[in-house]
C-alpha cells in the first residue's frame, strides 16, 4: 500500500530520472557538437511507428548502446505517438530535442555512433522541419508542435507509457491523492463545474453537470465507464492517449468515482486497438500494486477499481446506451431515452460515461487549477481540442490546439498547407457526423458553437482537409457509405432513410442524377436529423446538407451537364488530347487498350467509346502541361 508520502517520494525520485527530457539545454544548443554525455533516445511505441518497426529500432538501439558500453549514460524509452504518424518511425534525442523521422532500422548504427558517441547530428534524417537554411531546430522549436498547447497529450510522446513512476514524476495521481485526503465529493464536482469542461466524446456536453446529477442520485451501486470505442473512420486521438499515458484515464476515473460515489469503472475499448488494451493492462496492473486502485487508497476508506470490456468495433457502439447494452452482454444497439443515464445506465444504475480525451484533462484540472484552464480557449468552450488532422494536408497527425483557434491556423501554420501547390477547398470536421467548412470560412475560430453555426461539429476531432481535386458530391456519398454499413437497423428513418441517400448519391456521382434529386435528398435530410432514435441517424444527413449549403453548383453540373467539376468522379470523366501534342506516341504506347490513334509528330486522338480512363495516357505524356487533359 502506498501512501500519499510515499507517492511524493516517488515523484521526487522519477522527476530526478527524467528531468533530462524536460531540459531547456535544446532551445540553447544546436550547431553541429555538443558535449552532452547522458542522453535520452525517446522512441515512438504508438501504433503508426510501431507498423513500421518502431519497436525493432527500439531494441536495436538498446543493443548498440550496449554494445558500446553506453548503458549507464544512455537510456532508452519507447513512448506514446509524437502526433507526426506520417513521419514515421519518429525519434528524439534529449537533452538537445534533436528529432529524427523516417528512421530505418538500417539508420540506427549511424545514429549512435555519429550523434550519440561523437556528437555529430546526422542531418539526413532530422524531420524536414528541423533543418532548413543550415540551421538544426530542436523538436520544441518546429512549427507543428510550437502552436499546440498539450493538454491531454501533455505525457503522450514523454513517458514511458508502461511505467508508472514516469507518470507519477510528472505529477500523476497527486489530484486524487490530493482529492480522496482533503476534499469532499462536493468541492471535486464545483471545481468540476467551474471548469466548464465540455465532453470531448463528440456532444460538448458539461462533465460536471453529468457528475452533478449522478451524484445527487442515491443508489447502493454508481458506475464509471470511459467510452473508448473511437469509431470514427480516421479518428486516433483516444487510442494514442491509452497508448501514451493510460494513467492519465485511470486516475481520471477514479477522481470521477470519488466524486459520484462508485467504486467500479469500465474502460469499453475497442479490440482493434490491441497496443492500448495491452497497455492498459499494464498500468491497471501497476496501479494496483501502487495502491492507486482497488480496496484503501492510498490508505483511505476510497474504493475503486476498473476491468476492461473490449468492443468489436461497431460504430454504433460508442453511442453511451448502445456501449451499455454491449457492457450488459447484449446486442449493440442504443436504447430509446426515457432515462437519463446518470440515473439509470448501466444496469438501470446511475452511470457516468465519459470519453478518453475528457477525462485526460481532468487530473491537470485539480492539479493547476480552474482559473488556469479557463484561460485556455474560449469562455464558452475553454480548454483544448486534440485533432487528427488528415487527408489532403502537409502533416498529418494528431494535434492538440487550444479552443478557438482559427481553421487557417490549424490548416497552414500547423498542418503545413495543402500539398503540390493546390488549392484548399474544404475540411471535413466531426467525421461521419460531421459536415464540410468551405475556404470562405476558414477564418472561423474552432469551438463547439461556431462550427455548429456552419453545419458541422466537433465529434470528436477528426478533420480531413480536401483540396481542388476532391468532388464534394462523392466526399458526401463516402460519409453516407459509412453511415449504412454502421447503422444497427433498429429505427426506420436511419435504416432506410441513409440507404435511400446513398442510393441518389451514387447516382448522381454515375452521371444519372435526375431531377428532382437534390430536393430527395433535402426531404430526406429532414426526415432523418428529426426523427431518429439516436445520434447516428440523427446526424448522418451532415455531410450532404453541408456539401448542399456550399457546394450546391458540383451536385447540379453532375445531375444538369454531367459533369464532374473536381474531374474525380470516374463515370463523368474524358480524356481528351489537346492542340498541343506533339506526336511523341507515348501515350499510345501507355493505353492498355489500344484506342489512342495517330503518327509520329502529329496530334493524338482518343477514341472514347473504347477509353476505359486509366489515366495511363496523361501518365505517359511528357508534356508540361500536358496534352492529355481529363475533363
Ligand atoms: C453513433 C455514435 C457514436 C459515438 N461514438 C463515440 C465514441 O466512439 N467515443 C465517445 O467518447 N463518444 C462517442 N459518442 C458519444 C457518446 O454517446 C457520449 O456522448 C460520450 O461518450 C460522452 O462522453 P463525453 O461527455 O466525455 O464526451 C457517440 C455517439 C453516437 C451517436
Ligand atoms: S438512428 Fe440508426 S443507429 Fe441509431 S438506433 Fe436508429 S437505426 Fe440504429
Ligand atoms: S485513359 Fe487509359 S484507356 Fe483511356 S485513352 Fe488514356 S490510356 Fe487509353
Ligand atoms: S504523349 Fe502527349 S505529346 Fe505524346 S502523343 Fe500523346 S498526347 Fe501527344
Ligand atoms: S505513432 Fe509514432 S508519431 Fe504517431
Amino acid at each position: 500500500m502506498t501512501t500519499i508520502v510515499e507517492l511524493n517520494k516517488i515523484r521526487q525520485e522519477g522527476l530526478n530520472r527524467i528531468k533530462l527530457r524536460q531540459s531547456e539545454l535544446g532551445k540553447e544548443f544546436i550547431d553541429e557538437s555538443h558535449g552532452f554525455k547522458k542522453h535520452h533516445i525517446l522512441v515512438c511505441g504508438g501504433t503508426g511507428c510501431h507498423s513500421s518497426n518502431g519497436d525493432k529500432i527500439k531494441s536495436l538501439i538498446e543493443e548498440k548502446i550496449n554494445e558500446k558500453g553506453l548503458s549507464e549514460d544512455i537510456q532508452v524509452i519507447l513512448t506514446g505517438c509524437f502526433g507526426l504518424c506520417e513521419s514515421g518511425p519518429n525519434i528524439v534525442v534529449y537533452p538537445e530535442g534533436v528529432f529524427y523521422s523516417h528512421v530505418t532500422l538500417e539508420d540506427v548504427e549511424e545514429i549512435v555512433e555519429e550523434h550519440i558517441v561523437k556528437g555529430h547530428i546526422v542531418k539526413r534524417r532530422l524531420f524536414k522541419e528541423s533543418y532548413v537554411e543550415d540551421k538544426i531546430k530542436p523538436v520544441s522549436e518546429v512549427n507543428f508542435y510550437k502552436k499546440q498547447t498539450r493538454i491531454a497529450l501533455r505525457n503522450c510522446g514523454v513517458i514511458a507509457p508502461e511505467d508508472i513512476e514516469e507518470y507519477i514524476a510528472l505529477d500523476g495521481y497527486s489530484a486524487l491523492g490530493k482529492i480522496i485526503t482533503e476534499m469532499t465529493q462536493e468541492e471535486v464536482i464545483k471545481i468540476m463545474k467551474d471548469s466548464n469542461l465540455r465532453g470531448r466524446g463528440g456532444a460538448g456536453f458539461p462533465a460536471g453537470r453529468k457528475w452533478e446529477e449522478a451524484y445527487k442520485y442515491n443508489a447502493d451501486q454508481k458506475y464509471i465507464i470511459c467510452n473508448a470505442d473511437e469509431g470514427d473512420p480516421g479518428a486516433f486521438m483516444d487510442r494514442s492517449i491509452l497508448e501514451g499515458d493510460p494513467h492519465s484515464v485511470l486516475e481520471a476515473m477514479a477522481i470521477a468515482g470519488y466524486a459520484v460515489g462508485a467504486d467500479q469503472g469500465f474502460i469499453y475499448v475497442r479490440a482493434e486497438y490491441p497496443i492500448a488494451v495491452q497497455r492498459l493492462e499494464v498500468a491497471l496492473e501497476q496501479a494496483r500494486e501502487y495502491g492507486l486502485l482497488g480496496k484503501k487508497i492510498l490508505g483511505t476508506d476510497f474504493n475503486f477499481d476498473i476491468e476492461l470490456r473490449l468492443g468489436a468495433g461497431a460504430f454504433v457502439c460508442g453511442e453511451g446506451t448502445a456501449l451499455m447494452e454491449s457492457i450488459e452482454g447484449r446486442r449493440g444497439m442504443p436504447r430509446t431515452k426515457i432515462h437519463r443515464t446518470a440515473h439509470k445506465g448501466l444496469w438501470q444504475k446511475p452511470t457516468i460515461i465519459n470519453n478518453v480525451e475528457t477525462l485526460a484533462n481532468i487530473p491537470i484540472i485539480f492539479q493547476k487549477g480552474v482559473e488556469w484552464f479557463r484561460n485556455i480557449g474560449t469562455e464558452k468552450s475553454p480548454g483544448t481540442k486534440v485533432f487528427a488532422l488528415g487527408g489532403k494536408i502537409e502533416n498529418t497527425g494528431l494535434i492538440e490546439v487550444p479552443m478557438g483557434m482559427s481553421l487557417r491556423e490549424i490548416v497552414y501554420g500547423i498542418g503545413g498547407g495543402i500539398p503540390n501547390g493546390k488549392e484548399f477547398k474544404a475540411v471535413q470536421t466531426g467525421g461521419p457526423s460531421g459536415g464540410c467548412i468551405p475556404a470562405e470560412h476558414l477564418d472561423t475560430a474552432v469551438d463547439f458553437e461556431s462550427l455548429g453555426e456552419l453545419g458541422s461539429i466537433m465529434g470528436s476531432g477528426g478533420m480531413v482537409v480536401m483540396d481542388e481535386s476532391n468532388c464534394m458530391v462523392d466526399i458526401a456519398r463516402f460519409f453516407l457509405d459509412f453511415s449504412v454499413e454502421e447503422s444497427c437497423g433498429k429505427c426506420v428513418p436511419c435504416r432506410e432513410g441513409t440507404k435511400r441517400m446513398l442510393e441518389i448519391l451514387e447516382r448522381i456521382t454515375e452521371g444519372k442524377g435526375e431531377e428532382g434529386d437534390i430536393e430527395r435528398l433535402e426531404s430526406l435530410s429532414e426526415t432523418m436529423t428529426s426523427a431518429s432514435l439516436c445520434g447516428l441517424g440523427q446526424s448522418a444527413a451532415n455531410p450532404v446538407i453541408t456539401t448542399l449549403k456550399y457546394f450546391r453548383d458540383e451536385y447540379e453540373a453532375h445531375i444538369k451537364d454531367k459533369k464532374c467539376p473536381a474531374g474525380a468522379c470516374q463515370a463523368l470523366l474524358e480524356y481528351y488530347i489537346g492542340e498541343n501534342c506533339i506526336g511523341c506516341t507515348k501515350c499510345a504506347k501507355a493505353c492498355p487498350v489500344g484506342c489512342i490513334d495517330g503518327k509520329l509528330k502529329e496530334r493524338h486522338v482518343i477514341d472514347a467509346s473504347k477509353c476505359i480512363k486509366c489515366g495511363a495516357c496523361m501518365a505517359a505524356c511528357p508534356l508540361k502541361p500536358k496534352a492529355v487533359i481529363k475533363r
